[in-house]
């Protein structure tokens, strides 16, 4: 075993930054929709702007950096051996079967993986955002609102906001089972963490070689 480094320092900071920003506007939006009292009404609403506006801006780094890193193509959706990873899953993973997919730098994702967060940057939190800046626009609509959203409109913004916030939390769920399925436990978490994974020899062999190569 080698510990070989998968997780760059931007990719780590991304990734926790966005962590926290929506489990925090998932507490204050749901104070928000009224599911409990924490923060109380008001607090609940200013924070969840301000953590949305952080969250924006940290969209749009995360986007500059896929970009200029090429690491959006980790992302390319393909259902070859999604079959295969969703038996693991299901069926093999508690008979001790091998993990079907292989993580080398340049391949990080499997393919459930590949899908899944490809429909959450293309789907989920571009609705999620979009939904909530219709919401901010109607809600202050006193100095510097949008004279075309009406009291339907904001009620459907609400309704797919809403949707958009439970979709992630279910995401989020099936994450947090899904990270203590690596090697170990918390391989998953130590490698997002430290930046560094284990890989058997000849993984780690693949993956240096491929680290070598710039990605186009
Ligand atoms: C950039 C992203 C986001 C923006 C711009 C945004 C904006 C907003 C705004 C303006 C409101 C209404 C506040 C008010 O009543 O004055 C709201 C409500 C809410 N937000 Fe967000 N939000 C964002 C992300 C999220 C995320 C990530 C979640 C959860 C995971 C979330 C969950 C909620 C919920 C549950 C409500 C209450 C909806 C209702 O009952 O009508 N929001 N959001």
């Amino acid at each position: 075993m080698k510990r070989v480094y998968v997780y760059k320092a931007f990719n780590r900071f991304w990734h926790w930054t966005q962590a926290a920003l929506i489990l925090f506007l998932a507490l204050t939006g749901f104070e928000i929709h009224g599911s409990y009292t924490f923060f109380g009404f008001d607090n609940a609403v200013q924070y969840h702007n301000v953590a949305a506006y952080s969250l924006m801006i940290l969209i749009v780094f995360a986007i500059f950096w896929h970009f200029t890193t090429g690491e959006w193509k980790q992302y390319i959706p393909t259902f070859d051996n999604v079959k295969t990873q969703l038996n693991y899953y299901v069926f093999g993973i508690f008979k001790n079967a091998q993990h079907p997919t292989k993580k080398t730098v340049l391949s990080k994702l499997n393919p459930l993986q590949k899908l899944t967060y490809f429909g959450l940057k293309i789907l989920v939190i571009p609705v999620i955002v979009s939904s909530g800046l219709l919401y901010m626009l109607y809600r202050y609509p006193q100095r510097h609102g949008v004279e075309a959203l009406n009291i339907e409109s904001l009620e459907i913004a609400a309704v797919v906001h809403t949707l958009g916030a439970f979709l992630l939390l279910a995401f989020i769920i099936a994450h947090l089972y899904l990270i203590t399925t690596g090697e170990k436990v918390t391989s998953n978490l130590k490698a997002m963490i430290t930046g560094f994974e284990e890989m058997i020899h000849e993984e780690e062999k693949s993956a240096e070689n491929l680290s070598s190569q710039k990605i186009e």
